[in-house]
């Protein structure tokens, strides 16, 4: 089938890579024309494991394009997938803008059927606006259809969150709009979940606030273990086994950020509010979040006492491994009060360092975790990237000014590092 997808984000690239690799005829659309450029020269302007060789692969096989422009799309695909962003507003409510302006010209260019679909995540009711933009705007009288069909891509793992997702979602409201889906999303072997535009918009700001939620839940315990002594991973276990809770996101630490969970949370708090609902649940669970980073700043500086002039080597920037996205990481918020104590910060990630020099400024960027160490009062470990799971700390501490290990994501054995003569920190976890 021939699909278009404007927006080429993380969201958006990844789903026209995959789309591609289906068997169907993809353009992938932005109005970032250097963006474009790029792309079509099969360079990814983003971090994702296999999009660039699934992206090269597709571009030679001629089922993946990119264009910057949005008539080219409406002439080419009958499907148009809208996977712009909508970041959120001051108030956290998700900004539109971008939606609004797409559908308008979407509907500018049609002159014919065409069955328009939400993929960013967007608040309830905004497939409505979207069918009352398109209506006002269209030139030539003719039929379309709106729909919405959320993504659930967790980014590192994107490409295999498409090709085996636990379900489809596609919200329609005609049978047109349904069997279109459908035939497009055949190949993919997973339970759909077939429903009005509404119900699909609601699961997806359901479902990432429920998993924010499962967070903030075992991070609330985190702070009970940590006063009593017990140790929350075990707790995490002992409850996660139970069927109905699941093992998985029970993992205490630092807490979420990245691009989609705080915003989500704020948006549906903000839809919900606006609708005359107080959504009490989501509230609590975003404060625990933001606790939690101060949590960690006081375990510092329990441990430190005083961090003015005291060297900190900051472990991971990404706001999860596997990723260099640094969109709403809690490493950049904790850097910022380390600084603002007057502690010196030097940092390193694997992946996210380019993106981060875009925006930290006096702290220094190191090459290596060893090099990081040295002279270091305190080694924060804020994002669980594989390789600091397999540090040789015996040569790291003899490059500390202080053996002290601040782990926000309980990677490490306490045992082993006390072991070799370092203080340890860990969150709900000794
Ligand atoms: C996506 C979804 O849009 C968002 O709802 C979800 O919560 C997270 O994933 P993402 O792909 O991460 O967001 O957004 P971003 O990486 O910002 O990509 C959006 C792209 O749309 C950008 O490349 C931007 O240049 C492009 N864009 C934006 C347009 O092409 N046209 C516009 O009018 C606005
Ligand atoms: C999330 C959802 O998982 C995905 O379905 C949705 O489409 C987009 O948002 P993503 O934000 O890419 O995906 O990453 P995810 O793996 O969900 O982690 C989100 C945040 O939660 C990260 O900051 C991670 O560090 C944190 N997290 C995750 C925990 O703190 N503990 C956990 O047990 C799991």
């Amino acid at each position: 089938m021939r699909i278009s997808i404007i927006g080429s984000g993380y969201v958006g690239l990844v789903s026209g890579a995959c789309f591609a690799e289906l068997g169907h005829r993809v353009l992938c659309v932005d109005n970032n024309r250097k963006k474009i450029t790029s792309l079509k020269k099969g360079i990814i302007p983003i971090y994702e494991p296999g999009l660039d060789k699934l992206i090269a692969s597709n571009i030679k096989k001629k089922r993946l394009g990119f264009s910057s422009s949005i008539k080219e799309a409406v002439q080419k695909s009958e499907i148009i997938f809208i996977a712009v962003g909508t970041p959120a507003l001051e108030n956290g409510e998700a900004d539109l803008t971008y939606i609004e302006n797409v559908a308008r010209n979407i509907a500018l260019n049609m002159d014919g059927y065409r069955l328009i679909v939400e993929k960013s995540t967007v608040p309830v009711e905004t497939g409505e606006w979207v069918k009352k933009t398109i209506s006002t705007h269209i030139r030539h009288k003719t039929e379309f259809d709106v729909a919405s069909n959320p993504e659930f891509l967790r980014e590192g793992v994107a490409i295999n969150d498409f090709m085996q997702p636990d379900r489809i979602v596609i919200g329609v409201e005609s049978k047109r709009a349904k069997d279109l889906l459908l035939k497009l999303y055949k190949p993919l072997k997973a339970p759909v979940v077939v429903t009005n535009i509404k119900s699909a918009e609601l699961i997806k700001h359901a479902s990432n606030s429920f998993l924010a939620a499962k967070i903030s839940f075992i991070n609330a315990l985190s702070r009970i273990c940590d006063r009593v002594g017990a140790d929350v991973i075990e707790v995490a276990r002992g409850i996660g086994l139970d069927k109905r809770i699941g093992l998985d996101f029970l993992k205490a630490g630092i807490g979420y950020g990245g691009s989609c969970f705080p915003k989500d949370l704020d948006a549906f708090i903000n839809i919900s509010s606006k609708l005359g609902y107080d959504f009490k649940f989501l509230k609590a669970t975003k404060e625990i979040n933001d606790e939690q980073k101060e949590y960690v700043l006081q375990k510092i500086k329990d441990a430190l006492w005083i961090i003015k002039d005291k060297t900190i080597g900051v472990l991971g920037l990404a706001f999860k491994p596997d990723t260099d996205d640094i969109r709403n990481s809690p490493a950049l918020d904790i850097i910022t009060s380390l600084k603002r104590e007057g502690a010196k910060i030097k940092v390193y990630d694997p992946r996210a360092q380019a993106k981060s020099r875009e925006i930290l400024e006096k702290v220094q960027f190191c090459r290596n975790p060893y090099e990081l160490s040295r002279g270091c009062d305190c080694l924060l470990v804020i994002t669980e990237w594989e390789e600091f799971k397999k540090l040789d700390f015996s040569r790291i501490k003899k490059q500390m000014r202080l053996p002290l290990v601040v782990d926000a994501r309980n990677i490490y054995s306490p045992e082993k590092l006390k072991q070799l003569g370092f203080q340890y920190v860990g969150i709900g976890h000794r």
